[in-house]
């Protein structure tokens, strides 16, 4: 570790200071302070969400999204949080307003459009899994493969000597996370998960956050952790956008003992298997992936609140008033 840089307690102060972030929503801060809350209900969650309308409109086009492949057009957030789940509109919220808090502007040195794809992709992988490892909260697992990396982009933002470092060493054939130990002592699984204690995500993501290069040491959900590990292992061996390194890691040996993945005849890991389902549920994800990201949403579907026609602002149907 070089003097030069932060030291690891810096770098932990410099994290739990970025907490009055402009474009961080009030209406998640409150949220995730109705989260402790168990008695909090989904019409109580509806209503929050409707007093903002952007993050309305864009609770509504995800719903709409091809992604959630339901049936008829979710013209406001209760309903969007009837059909869909609690939990998966929570989570939901949670993700739109991370990426908004973080600079999507091009630099020169990060492809940060390519590092959300990665980002989205794990997502997109992590919600897969769970549905087929039967973990229930699949919107929980969609969120916590979203986020993951999010230590990469604080650094990128705010520990930017430091970043451009690890780059260079990337660039001389570590992987991130070498480069992060060598020269910082500290990982982004360590800063991302300082970031989502500060701004006080569930317990189970801040772990997620924290484990997603060694689920081995999850303790209170290690199989949420397990998923966003494969989930990040199998985007890089799909080559679904870019986290920061071209390494495609092999599979950590602490997900088989609670997953237990599908074995080629050779007992390897069948990365053919899940690499040709992601592509799949990613083509799913089209439209999704543009909304989340703010880039314009081809119209994935017909139907009042489909493409051009959709109420961009206003949501008039929405009142607000949800029993
Ligand atoms: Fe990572
Ligand atoms: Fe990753």
């Amino acid at each position: 570790m070089l003097e030069r840089f932060f030291s690891k307690e810096e770098i932990r102060r410099i994290t739990r200071s970025i907490i009055n972030l402009p474009t961080l929503p009030t209406v998640v801060a409150k949220m995730l302070e109705m989260l402790d809350n168990p008695k909090t209900s989904a019409a109580q969650l509806s209503r929050l969400i409707s007093g903002d309308q952007v993050l309305t409109a864009k609770v509504l086009r995800l719903a709409n999204s091809a992604f959630y492949a339901f049936p008829q057009p979710i013209s406001t957030v209760n309903l969007a949080v009837v059909v869909l789940g609690f939990d998966v509109v929570k989570n939901l919220v949670i993700g739109i307003s991370v990426i908004e808090s973080f600079s999507k502007e091009a630099d020169g040195y990060f492809d940060v459009m390519r590092f959300w794809e990665h980002s989205i992709g794990c997502g997109v992988a992590a919600r897969m899994l769970a549905r087929m490892y039967g973990y229930q909260v699949s919107g929980e697992a969609f969120t916590a493969g979203l986020l993951h990396d999010i230590g990469k982009l604080v650094m990128r933002e705010h520990l930017k000597v430091e970043f451009l470092e690890v780059l260079g060493k990337v660039q001389q054939g570590k992987t991130f996370l070498e480069a992060e130990e060598e020269l910082l002592g500290v990982t982004h699984a360590e800063i991302g998960n300082w970031l989502a204690e500060r701004w006080n995500f569930p317990v189970v993501l801040q772990e997620a956050i924290l484990c997603h290069h060694r689920p081995g040491e999850a303790r209170k959900e290690p199989m949420l952790a397990a998923i966003v590990h494969f989930a990040d292992v199998i985007c890089k061996h799909a080559e679904v956008g870019f986290s920061g390194d071209h390494v495609k890691p092999p599979l950590d040996e602490a997900v088989y003992d609670v997953l237990s993945p599908k074995l080629t005849e050779e007992g390897e890991v069948d990365m053919g298997f899940y690499v040709s389902k992601l592509r799949d549920e990613m083509e799913r994800a089209e439209g999704f992936v543009s909304t989340i990201l703010g880039k314009e949403l081809e119209p994935s579907r017909g139907g009042p609140l489909g493409g051009d026609r959709f109420p961009e602002a206003g949501v008039a149907q929405d009142s607000g008033k949800v029993d």
